[in-house]
């Protein structure tokens, strides 16, 4: 990682800043819930935010002058798997395939100490370079890869949420666990890791296939014992997938259902992709509390299916948005959301940069019970806040010039942009990454 100055004490950001300080509704461009201030400065003293000023603070402050530039809250990824940077934009495959072919081999990997080491601190500096400073993340099923993981997390001071991956049956050699042996790894880094610095552990169940009824049933018990536990897993991504979970557990009403009978559904639950859910798995997860993470670049790339976000939201179901790299191709949440635009505008809606952009921020935190914490400008927040040029290129400079009211000009600034728009990201007050100059 390379060496950054030490916080100020007392740090002022000046730029556009927006946030949110509801939920923009659903189509809707001149939304309230919008909070733009055009050329103000950030206030942010030690890690946390203190204030908004429209004038210059004064000498007092160790004043960066970003004007012209966008200033946002950092980014969260609610589900992304660090190994798979390694197979990133592999050619040719649906789902099952997929994991058999590409991500498997290479999560094998992951049992060297060195590997895991090398891979988390590659995959955090990946995420702060792309303007994401908390995730929910997947690491294999080896307890070194979690371990490694939280510890390059806590050096960088990141809100991170993640725990070792359970799978005791369907996958490689080298790559399963057992129920006892799951337990106690599970065990000991929950004590080791969870609620220290930013870190959280999430009780990571890969996906229903991989796991036998008696996993399972041990992971529900352990989000029972604990419930600041946050639960991570996949559900019905893929129709091959859905129609394998319909036989490997004939006596469940459905995927959804897999989980709910063994208590792995609650308010800290966090579900990738559910494309394939009926009305009854929406209310299921309305009343639980627990949250879809939509992965549409994910989604497009293994040819998955287009979810209906318009149909979960007003099912009350609690949404993110999320790359699932590798699955998904990039890391850059613009993408994330261009990406999402488009799902949408295949089922025939449309996605508003508010929507969008609210899923991965404000949205995103309140999911995980983290807004007091991140995910807006708000009084005594973390300064996690990345500084962002509005154009990058030629084209993007002029399609900008040209925009006439807000929501078009954010919404070009979505779709024409990506990590080479980020100048800086700051992780409670302290940058962690700049750009090269
Ligand atoms: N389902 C089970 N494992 C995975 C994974 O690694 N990526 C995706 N996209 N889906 C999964
Ligand atoms: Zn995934």
């Amino acid at each position: 990682m390379t060496a950054l100055p030490p916080a100020a004490d007392r740090l002022a950001l000046r730029g556009d800043l927006l946030d949110f300080t509801g939920t923009p509704a659903w189509g809707r461009v001149d939304d309230p819930a919008v909070r733009f201030r055009p050329d103000h400065w950030l206030l942010v003293e030690g890690s946390r935010v203190v204030g908004v000023s429209a004038t210059d603070p004064g000498d007092g402050w160790q004043r960066e002058d970003h004007q012209g530039r966008l200033i946002l809250p950092g980014f969260i990824d609610t589900h992304v798997h660090s190994p798979q940077l390694d197979v990133i934009a592999s050619y040719g495959t649906e789902l099952l395939d997929w994991l058999n072919t590409y991500t498997f081999p290479a999560e094998q990997r992951y049992a060297d100490p060195l590997v895991a080491q090398a891979g988390a601190e590659r995959f955090l500096d990946a995420l702060l370079a792309h303007g994401t400073t908390a995730a929910v993340v997947y690491p294999t099923v080896h307890k070194v890869s979690a371990d490694a993981l939280f510890d390059a997390a806590a050096r960088r001071g990141m809100r991170l949420i993640t725990g070792k991956v359970l799978m005791d049956r369907h996958a490689p050699d080298g790559l399963r666990d057992d129920v006892s042996e799951a337990e106690r790894d599970c065990r000991a880094l929950i004590e080791r890791h969870h609620g220290r610095d930013r870190l959280a552990y999430a009780v990571t169940v890969r996906f229903a296939p991989t796991s036998t009824p008696e996993q399972l049933a041990m992971a529900g018990r352990l989000c029972r014992e604990d419930a600041s536990l946050y639960m991570q897993t996949h559900v019905a991504e893929n129709r091959s997938e859905v129609d394998w979970v319909a036989r490997l557990f004939p006596d469940a009403r459905s995927y959804l259902d897999v989980y709910d009978r063994v208590g792995l559904l609650h308010p800290r639950s966090v579900l990738a992709h559910g494309i394939w859910l009926d009305d009854q798995d929406h209310a299921v997860l309305a009343r639980t509390g627990a949250q879809i993470a939509h992965c549409p670049s994910s989604n497009l790339f293994l040819g998955s299916g287009l979810f209906d976000w318009p149909r979960a939201q007003a099912a009350g179901v609690r949404l993110s948005v999320a790359s699932d790299v590798g699955g998904g191709t990039s890391l850059s949440t613009q993408r994330t959301l261009a990406d999402g635009y488009k799902v949408q505008a295949l089922n025939g809606q449309r996605l508003t940069a508010w929507c969008g952009l609210h899923a991965a921020t404000l949205g995103a935190s309140q999911a995980l019970g983290l807004s007091e914490e991140i995910g807006h400008f708000g009084m005594d927040t973390l300064a996690d806040v990345c500084i962002w040029d509005w154009a990058h290129g030629t084209v993007a400079d002029h399609r900008l010039s040209l925009a006439r009211e807000l929501h078009e000009k954010v919404f070009a600034w979505i779709t024409l942009s990506d990590e080479r728009n980020l100048v800086a990201s700051y992780v409670a007050g302290r940058a962690r990454y700049r750009r090269s100059p």
